[in-house]
């Protein structure tokens, strides 16, 4: 079986069910502020979980692209990515247990569907804890369906539980289901949960009754739903009989290409710290992962999910130094075209943004070069400051500033040196609580001020777009737009610096249009229709089929959630007060309206 195959059988099997299709969505969450990335297909469901109606209903399906780094420590063993894809269903208020929990075993073991063998199979269920009860009830229905007592394990809220994603939100206890692959155990301890990979997880049922509140207390949630997650590397594995993810299709032409670099090549790097197999699994893992951040608008930085992207492409790049490939051999690039080739079908947007992907790629790389050489002069004094231990300030500021990821300042220092993890890790708890509150902070911005001020503004950056492309090129497209009262700021891609005159231009352009006071005009329609309509913006597919197009003549036509004036005579004079660069490849602009 393909990972094709295994996804459409699962959207099939639960269409059978009466399940609707959901698109999958951005890498970057719309409507989960509490997270930088969609780590599970249920993120953009979150305000549905919450209670609001789905335009699918209350029983829908979806394959998710996900993106999780709290186990990036855990890449490079058998079962842990930091890009998969996650196969789900849900119940908004809808079926609970008892459906939920037979519909998995149909589909794991019935022969029209999965097939898999019943005696492979072992669950765990939620222990208990003052939270909430013992999940009797799941392990009894459990047991009905086909899984003998032996094989139902009860865990701690440690292992048996999902959410919040992010610190607040829809939560509740979980059913784990594990396929056990033959290996020995690693201990007699050893049983489903543990992590030595004997028992790989393939998916997670969560029954999704609880709110977490901002003041830590688990309230009943009055929709109770469903949530379920299957790894789709996982179980193709796991289906093809492959001892991990890595030798399935979706792994399999990176890990070839990286084996093809080192082949005939001297073993000295095996004396580096990372084991090589593991170091090949990282760059392949990571910079699949870093391809489709790309394909989804970021660009490396030092904040957000930025930060997250060069943290990858960085420990990649690192672990290909230690294997001594070439910086010449531009092996990121070389995976990344791979992966495009793997996904292209099911995610043709690569394809389109293969040129930028690259690009960005190779530039990253570059840098880390230039701080590779900075940071070691930096690391050779903080050793002469001190040969014993390496503190974790300046453990962080090698990561933050050089770029060093702490696994390379452990790589330098080797063993007789100590490095303050905790000290460390400290430091880049306080760096990440900064960034997220920065992303809840745009959240805000974007969606809850619709005062007239605001509004003017969204309409004027919909001109300044247009007035950009005009004079610049089609090749500027919107990278983001944060807008308060006072002014605009407006994010788009563009290599150069723009003169006095092209700004000049642009702000004549939409000078221009107002004064053609024309109307605006909104219509709904499908994205499909809005692209053949010629509209430009995010082209995210959204809920439902409908999304807003506005027109301003045939000056502007974009895809947008509002909100807009009615005719654009109201935004008075249009005023560029400043351009700079954002993110590298990304110019900004500041403007308001006076
Ligand atoms: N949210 C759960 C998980 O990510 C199930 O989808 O495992």
């Amino acid at each position: 079986m393909n990972s094709q195959e295994l996804i459409n059988k699962y959207i099939d099997f639960f269409k059978q069910k009466g399940h609707t299709l959901i698109p999958n969505v951005s890498l970057i969450p719309e409507h989960d502020p509490s997270v930088l990335f969609t780590t599970a297909g249920m993120h953009p469901l979150v305000p549905f979980l919450l209670g609001q109606k789905h335009p699918g209903g209350k029983r829908l399906v979806s394959n998710q692209r996900c993106i999780r780094t709290t186990d990036i420590k855990e890449v490079g063993d058998a079962w842990h990515n930091t890009f998969f894809e996650m196969l789900g269903n849900w119940s908004l208020g809808d079926y609970f247990k008892e459906d939920t929990i037979k519909w998995a075993y149909e589909f794991l073991t019935s022969p029209q569907w999965l097939n898999i063998n019943t005696e492979k199979l072992s669950v765990t269920v939620f222990a208990g804890d003052e939270d909430a009860p013992r999940d009797e009830q799941a392990a009894e229905i459990w047991q009905e369906t086909g899984i003998p007592k032996e094989r139902i394990y009860f865990l701690p809220k440690s292992e048996n539980w999902w959410g919040p994603a992010g610190k607040i939100g829809p939560c509740g206890p979980d059913t784990e289901i594990f396929y056990d692959t033959g290996q020995k155990k690693c201990s007699s301890e050893c049983k489903p949960g543990c992590s030595c990979g004997k028992n790989c997880e393939i998916w997670n049922l969560v029954f999704m009754q609880y709110d977490k509140t901002s003041t830590g207390e688990y309230k009943e949630l009055k929709q109770k739903n469903i949530d379920t997650g299957m790894g789709v590397e996982r179980t193709l594995a796991i289906l093809e009989g492959y001892e991990n993810s890595y030798q399935t299709e979706l792994f399999k032409p990176i890990m070839d290409l990286i084996e093809e670099k080192l082949s005939g090549r001297s073993q000295d790097y095996r004396e580096v710290s990372t084991s090589p197999e593991k170091a090949k699994k990282i760059i392949a893992d990571h910079i699949k992962a870093a391809t489709f951040i790309l394909m989804d608008g970021i660009t490396p930085s030092n904040l957000d999910q930025g930060y997250v992207l060069r943290r990858l492409i960085r420990r990649a790049t690192l672990q290909a130094k230690l294997l001594e490939i070439e910086k010449k051999e531009n092996v990121s690039q070389q995976v990344a075209n791979i992966v495009i080739d793997i996904y292209k079908e099911r995610y043709p947007n690569l394809l389109d943004k293969k040129e930028f992907i690259l690009k960005e790629l190779g530039k990253e790389e570059d840098r880390f070069e230039l701080c590779l050489a900075k940071g070691l002069k930096v690391f050779g004094k903080i050793i002469d400051k001190n040969r014993k231990k390496i503190s974790g300030q300046d453990a962080f500021h090698l990561y933050d500033t050089y770029g060093f990821p702490i696994e390379l300042t452990q790589d330098l220092a080797r063993d007789d040196i100590k490095i303050d993890r905790e000290g460390f890790n400290k430091e880049f708890k306080e760096h990440q609580k900064l960034s997220r509150k920065g992303a809840a902070k745009k959240f805000k911005g974007g969606l809850a001020d619709h005062t007239e001020a605001t509004t003017k503004l969204h309409t004027a950056t919909h001109l300044l777009h247009q007035a950009l492309r005009q004079i610049l090129g089609d090749h500027v497209e919107q990278k983001g737009s944060n807008i308060n009262p006072e002014r605009l700021r407006f994010d788009f891609t563009h290599q150069e610096k723009l003169s006095p005159e092209q700004l000049e231009q642009v702000e004549q352009i939409v000078n221009e249009q107002i004064q053609k006071a024309l109307p605006v005009k909104m219509e709904e329609m499908t994205v499909e229709q809005a692209k053949e309509k010629g509209a430009i913006g995010l082209f995210e597919e959204k809920y439902g089929d409908k999304v807003k197009v506005y027109s301003i003549n045939d000056f502007s036509c974009e895809i947008c959630g509002g909100p807009h004036v009615k005719n654009i005579k109201e935004l008075g004079e249009f005023k560029i007060k400043k351009e700079g660069s954002g993110s590298s490849g990304v110019r900004r602009i500041k403007a308001i309206l006076i």
